[in-house]
């Protein structure tokens, strides 16, 4: 039995296996959070994906008999907490349910009017005893239907996806961690998963005084409990106005190598040059641990064999990848090799353009096999590029 708080229980299941969440590669796995409070009344805040009920359902029952819930809430509808909402309606069978409007919707439209839900907006309250939980709207973070529950007096903010890493363990609790790898896996999670709602998040940290919200613990629905809260808060702070290091990221894709060997000689420039570089295999890699470099660095520059008159594939599908993921104040460029007329490098940079990124010109495209002037050539973009990233103002 994990107590995050008193009264208020950790009751969600560990996924030891899951190896891709949505396309983003989870190699630690992760949780699904659920929290049970328990006071005059007793209250579920999320369930978990649905593989997982038995898990949920057989926690809760170390604690209350599950019939017992009064009530559910509903942070958001993603089916990682929501998937297994049913069947614990199911048990919890006199339960009401309190979701946000567009969750009270999103229910209705699956399940019709089955239950009795309450639609709450942000500053509304539940009255459990000597508790009270009370509803934030956050919407787009990271869905329209999304909100955080607030216990009070307890100051235990339930934050939905927000605030997560993906990472099974035994761990609950940030204090248990090495904090430079939770650090890393918060940062793995924001890169993928918020970046694309930095101004919301901006929005969202500054309202956080007027919304009387000061939370002693922060508890999201993946991975581990902040006792700490404000390391994640200023880390979000950072993250979402893109704050970034001298870095520059490269990926990139090969057939026969030459454009590989432009990539380590342009990291080989960009190091002489003195910043850090993160150099990224596009069929060996994730996509998802090249975004988390690109999030704080001052510059990416993509590159590309010229494939049937285009893109090589995977790169084709990260810069899309990329792109919704909305990457701000960035410099950013491409290179490539082709045989013939090409294509792959004004490819690039064209979606780099969409992507309205500061472009540092000119783009890097060799006709074939890289000669010894070539390869000059190539050490000298690297130069010029971490020379640009030093001189940037961010
Ligand atoms: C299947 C295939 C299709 C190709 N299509 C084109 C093309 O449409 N236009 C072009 O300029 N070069 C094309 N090439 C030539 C490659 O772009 C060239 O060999 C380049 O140097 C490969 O870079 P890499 O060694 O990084 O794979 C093609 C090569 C292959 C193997
Ligand atoms: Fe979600
Ligand atoms: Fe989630």
């Amino acid at each position: 039995m994990i107590e995050v708080s008193k009264g208020i229980y950790w009751v969600g299941a560990i996924d030891w296996e899951i190896r891709d969440f949505h396309g983003y590669a989870t190699p630690k796995g992760t949780t699904y959070n659920a929290y049970l409070i328990v006071d005059e009344k007793v209250a579920l805040v999320d369930t978990v994906k649905e593989p997982f009920r038995d898990e949920l359902l057989s926690r809760v029952g170390e604690i209350v008999d599950p019939a017992k819930i009064d009530y559910v809430i509903v942070n958001h509808l993603e089916r990682d907490h929501f998937g297994s909402f049913a069947q614990v309606m199911d048990v919890a069978k006199n339960a009401k349910v309190y979701a946000s409007g567009r969750g009270k919707k999103g229910i209705e439209e699956v399940y019709g009017e089955r239950w009795d839900v309450t639609a709450v907006k942000t500053g509304d309250t539940l009255g459990l005893g000597k508790r009270t939980l009370r509803f934030v709207e956050t919407p787009m973070l990271h869905w329209p239907d999304s909100m955080f529950t607030y216990v009070e007096p307890d100051r235990v903010l339930i934050s939905s996806d927000a605030f997560g890493q993906h990472v099974a363990g035994s761990q609950r609790f940030d204090r248990e961690a090495d904090p430079h790898a939770l650090m890393e896996d918060a940062k793995t999670y924001y890169a993928n998963i918020l970046m694309p709602f930095g101004t919301l998040i901006q929005g969202l940290l500054a309202k956080v005084p007027s919304l009387n919200l000061a939370p002693e613990i922060i508890a999201p629905d993946h991975g581990l409990i902040w006792t700490k809260p404000g390391t994640i808060i200023d880390a979000y702070g950072r993250w979402s106005k893109f704050e970034a290091r001298d870095k520059v990221v490269i990926a990139y894709d090969t057939m026969w190598e030459s454009t590989g060997k432009m990539a380590h000689l342009i990291a080989r420039g960009a190091i002489d040059g003195g910043v850090e570089v993160k150099l990224f295999h596009l069929r060996k890699s994730p996509y998802s641990e090249a975004v988390t470099e690109i999030q704080d660095a001052k510059a990416f520059i993509i590159g590309s064999p010229t494939l049937n008159n285009g893109l090589f594939p995977t790169v084709g599908g990260f810069l899309y990848y990329l792109k919704g993921l909305k990457p701000k104040h960035k410099i950013a460029t491409a290179f490539g090799s082709y045989g013939w007329m090409g294509g792959a490098v004004k490819e690039i940079v064209a979606r780099l353009k969409e992507m309205e990124l500061e472009l540092a010109e000119p783009a890097l495209d060799l006709r074939y096999p890289v000669t010894k002037q070539q390869e000059q050539e190539c050490i000298e973009f690297g130069r010029k590029i971490a020379k640009q990233v030093k001189e940037a103002k961010q």
